[in-house]
């Protein structure tokens, strides 16, 4: 990035935060009714369709509703972030809201790692889930040449003029602005949420790659040179340690030759020993039955 860029980013967040100064004392919008099917859903789910939510309201223009954001990240931290149901996969929603939801459900996971309070957990979690938000609201930027070029700052736009200084407030601005520089960049910036989104943003893209995916078990090998540079390393340190050897998703051939998929997150002292799905749709703990013999790539 160049020195210009630096500047005109470290301007543009000045400005952002002067405006949620500014805008201190205005009113939350009333809360949405809720939208269809979302009783019904798991919180990752009810987080996703709420991401489309707001989606829809930032292309027309509209502030976002927060407050279903969050209550779908306190109904995802009251179930337990580590829980297996929340790491199914996510359905009923767009694309970007089912990377939103699960950049989320993972940053939730490595805030926990890191002893982060209940109320910063709460912030980032629907930090997380409008990171990308400036994807659609690029009339606010309409000069920037490429969505992905154009997104931290229209995103920045986005959220900027609603609500008081709050802290989430500039947890969301620092978020939308920074998911996608490097940790070693940002050693003067107070970027905590950020630097734990750019692990959970680029975890996500790996796995979920549009043409050459690749598992989360490879995803986690290829970033863990990273640390110190792309990613802090403590921050990546804490990942792996929440994720496992065999990350949630990861297709793994057993020694009797059983074929499964892992389907929970570490558990105390078991680190390479998740439990696990089978393609008959059986479940199986390796805890207790089967030994990896090899990870099987998407
Ligand atoms: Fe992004
Ligand atoms: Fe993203």
């Amino acid at each position: 990035m160049s020195d210009a860029s630096a500047v005109c980013d470290r301007l543009t967040a000045a400005l952002a935060v002067a405006r949620m100064a500014w805008a201190e004392g205005a009113q939350e919008p009333r809360e949405e009714a809720a939208i269809q099917g979302e009783e019904t859903a798991s919180p990752l789910d009810a987080a996703a369709l709420w991401v489309d939510h707001a989606f829809g309201q930032v292309s027309k223009g509209a502030p976002i509703s927060i407050r279903p954001l969050r209550r779908s990240i306190v109904d995802m931290l009251f179930v337990g972030v580590d829980a297996d149901e929340l790491w199914m996969d996510v359905i009923r929603a767009s694309d970007f809201a089912k990377h939103a939801a699960r950049v989320a459900r993972l940053a939730l996971l490595v805030s926990e790692g890191i002893g982060l309070s209940a109320q910063d957990r709460q912030e980032l979690g629907v930090a997380a889930l409008l990171h990308d938000v400036g994807y659609g609201a690029r009339s606010l930027a309409p000069e920037q040449s490429s969505p992905f070029a154009g997104h931290v700052r229209t995103g920045l736009l986005a959220l900027a003029p609603r609500g008081g200084a709050t802290q989430g407030l500039v947890w969301r601005g620092l978020v939308a602005l920074y998911h996608h520089h490097p940790a070693s960049t940002l050693s003067e910036t107070p970027s905590l949420p950020a630097r734990i989104i750019r692990l959970a943003e680029d975890y996500d893209h790996l796995c979920h790659h549009a043409k050459a995916p690749h598992s989360p078990w490879r995803a986690l090998a290829l970033m863990a040179g990273s640390g110190g540079s792309l990613y802090d390393a403590t921050l990546l340190q804490a990942m792996i340690n929440a994720l496992g050897c065999y990350p949630p998703g990861t297709c793994l051939q057993l020694r009797d030759g059983r074929i499964c998929w892992s389907a929970s997150v570490a558990r105390e002292g078991l680190f390479d020993r998740p439990r696990a799905f089978c393609a008959d749709g059986s479940s199986l703990d390796l805890a207790e039955d089967g030994v990896v013999a090899r990870v099987m790539e998407p």
